[in-house]
């Protein structure tokens, strides 16, 4: 029986988690870490050789119902820590939308394999951004919402909500990144965001200052301006613990790694997962990682997005 093999890197988020989800910019990386997905037809669903319901696999289901599937076996390798805020599931949709539309002989245009990417993620979360998704379908730097900084790829359009996405030359950089070892739920820290929102207009304004803050932060990224980045990375990380996303844990993360990086600050949901410092020294940044009960790791960006695999 003919497996489908495809591959898609992680992300990390250098400016604009949760802001992006009400319009705001946001850009974000692909780094050197992959998810290998397989898919084959089979005689139930299946997840790496066990029986799933689809109920709590809500990515698969996506696709199930989408291509009205027969029943397939999945299989999922990563290198990512699963809810580590680094897109482990952004990739693992990204490499199953490619490898289903493999399956398929469908199209295999980047711009759909990533929108269907999105699409099981909001379905999964009930609330997303194609960041994660098209970050890693595409590689490279993606940014949303950036006023023509970079090049067009297109918009994607749900329930009422338009992001422009363009992609971004990324300069090669070190970050390393300081993984809590808490597993946090995106889609419950989504929620806090939305109910803070409802609540209190304040979460408007910090909101609004994510927007005007990482809007710099994309132009110095632009201009290799790593000083100017590094400072507008700090001030998101700051922002989002007012807006309630932060933990102790990260905080002692940001504020270990600050003293040798240009910036640092929580990537992704947070509530746990992890933190990111832009350094020369990364050496020295893991060691203080370390010290503060952090699991420290150095990525590279990459440019290769969702690709076959043999
Ligand atoms: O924790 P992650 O890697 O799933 O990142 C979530 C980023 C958010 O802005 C919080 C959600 C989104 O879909 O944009």
């Amino acid at each position: 029986m003919t497996i489908y093999s495809a591959s898609a890197p992680a992300k990390a988020i250098l400016l604009g988690e949760h802001a992006v989800i009400y319009g705001k910019p946001a850009i974000a990386i692909a780094i050197d870490k992959r998810v290998v997905t397989t898919v084959q037809n089979s005689y139930e669903m299946t997840l790496n050789g066990k029986h799933i319901d689809m109920e709590y696999h809500p990515h698969i289901e996506y696709f199930s119902e989408k291509y009205n599937e027969k029943p397939i076996a999945v299989t999922s390798a990563t290198q990512i820590p699963p809810s580590s805020g680094l897109g482990s599931s952004a990739a693992f949709c990204a490499s199953l939308s490619l490898a289903i539309r493999m399956k398929r002989e469908d199209s295999k245009e980047t711009f759909d394999v990533a929108n269907d990417a999105f699409c099981a993620e909001f379905h999964a979360q009930g609330r997303a951004s194609p960041i994660d998704t098209f970050t890693s379908t595409f590689g490279g730097g993606i940014a949303i919402n950036a006023n023509g900084i970079g090049k067009k790829l297109g918009d994607v359009e749900k329930n009422g909500n338009i992001w422009h996405v363009e992609s971004v030359k990324v300069p090669k950089m070190t970050l390393v990144v300081g993984y809590t070892g808490i597993k946090a739920s995106t889609s419950e820290l989504v929620n806090r965001v939305k109910q803070f929102k409802e609540k209190n207009s304040f979460a408007n304004e910090i909101i609004d200052e994510l927007g005007t803050n990482t809007e710099t932060g994309i132009r110095a990224l632009t201009e290799e301006d790593f000083v100017t980045l590094g400072k507008v990375m700090s001030k998101n990380h700051r922002l989002l613990s007012v807006l309630g996303v932060s933990c102790n844990e990260l905080n002692k993360l940001v504020e270990a790694s600050e003293k040798y990086s240009y910036g640092a600050k929580l990537t992704g949901a947070g509530g746990g997962g992890s933190m990111i410092a832009l350094t020369d020294q990364p050496e020295m940044v893991c060691k203080a990682i370390r010290l503060h009960g952090g699991e420290p790791f150095v990525v590279e960006t990459t440019s290769v997005g969702a690709k076959e695999e043999s």
